[in-house]
């Protein structure tokens, strides 16, 4: 890629229009139940929250937390299955874990109280610098930047920064300017206006510049470079699984698993899996499920994809039906009762695809 500037130290000199952005921020910022609160433990909810989804999806997850857990005493007392529940749908289950780790932990260790500076955060479960810094800036206004995906995207075009975001002098180099740049009066406002430029203005597709309060002063605007910012070098690896489920139903009972450490989905609930090296045809589904006799399949599901970060996930579901109970040492639960435990996503849209969940509530945002 050719950028046209001639110096990038010229370009990182140039002055930043704090003014400008956060008159904007004032003018156009959305009306977020997080911006309505000081209690750190709700920013400290929503900014996991976040970390983890886009701010329409992530709201109502966020008022279902407030509401059923008001306080982190609330959160703390809760059992993981419940907290599961709730976070149902937003995937990466062990941050629904260590957010339960670190309620525990701020109630009974801490007296409830979250720390007010930044390296205490930073030794919270799920709390990295992004979010101690946001935390800490929004419910303390410590002056430290908060530096996400978004920040770097907005910075890189700003000052016209061509060296890779994958590499990590740049990621310093862009850390760093976002702390010079940074509004130490407002510094909780400064964040979220940065945050909230990246999210609805600076797009990584189609940014809308005519809107940006920033676009005067904006290096790949002036340079009609927007689209080539930031410069990303590294591919990251997806591996294929195959997933066939046997989903027994006998009695109007099925058994269900709950997911163990060390793969996706811990903690949560499936049917009797079987993963696959490759995938397999509807009879090769059938004959490595190994179904018993008195058995009969009732269906073989389309198959479902479920893409991850690294991993794309393909499945199906086998529907049998028997008289007798199968040899199988999963939890028998009743049809109805289905919905009430935590599922990924992926089987989710099998029971909603097939009636056996009908309101199946968050999961499907
Ligand atoms: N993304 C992460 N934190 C956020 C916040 N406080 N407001 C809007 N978007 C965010």
């Amino acid at each position: 890629m050719r950028l046209k500037f001639d110096s990038l130290t010229a370009q990182q000199n140039q002055s930043f229009h704090n003014h400008a952005l956060l008159s904007w921020y004032d003018g156009v910022k959305r009306n977020l139940p997080w911006r309505d609160t000081k209690d750190p433990y709700c920013i400290w909810l929503s900014e996991i929250i976040l970390q983890q989804t886009r701010v329409d999806q992530g709201m109502p997850y966020y008022e279902r937390f407030v509401e059923v857990f008001p306080t982190v005493h609330d959160l703390a007392n809760a059992s993981e299955d419940d907290v599961l529940k709730l976070w149902e749908g937003l995937g990466y289950y062990s941050r629904a874990r260590n957010l339960h780790a670190t309620a525990k932990n701020v109630s009974q260790n801490l007296n409830g109280e979250f720390p007010d500076s930044y390296a205490g955060l930073l030794e919270l479960k799920g709390v990295g610098p992004y979010t101690a810094a946001a935390i800490g800036s929004i419910a303390f206004n410590l002056p430290v930047a908060a530096v996400d995906g978004n920040v770097y995207r907005v910075l890189a075009r700003y000052f016209g920064i061509a060296s890779s975001i994958d590499e990590t002098k740049t990621k310093t180099l862009i850390a760093d300017l976002a702390q010079k740049v940074l509004d130490v009066h407002r510094a909780g406002d400064h964040n979220q206006a940065m945050m909230e430029l990246g999210a609805t203005v600076c797009t990584p597709k189609q940014p809308a510049c005519a809107a940006c309060p920033l676009n005067e002063s904006c290096v790949a605007f002036q340079q009609q470079v927007q689209l080539e910012l930031p410069v990303r070098t590294k591919k990251t690896k997806v591996r294929n699984r195959y997933f066939y489920y046997a989903v027994y139903v006998v009695d109007g009972r099925v058994p269900i698993y709950r997911r163990g450490e060390g793969d996706i989905w811990q903690g949560l609930y499936e049917f009797d899996l079987f993963e696959s090296e490759k995938k397999l045809s509807e009879q090769g589904v059938i004959d490595m499920l190994g179904i018993a006799e008195d058995a009969v399949v009732e269906s073989v599901s389309e198959e479902f994809k479920h893409v991850l970060s690294h991993q794309r996930i393909f499945s199906r579901f086998v529907l049998i039906r028997s008289e007798s109970r199968p040899n199988v040492i999963g939890k028998w639960v009743s049809v109805n009762e289905l919905r009430n435990f935590a599922f990924p996503r992926l089987v989710n849209r099998y029971l909603e695809r097939t009636g056996f969940v009908i309101d199946a509530e968050v999961s499907n945002i």
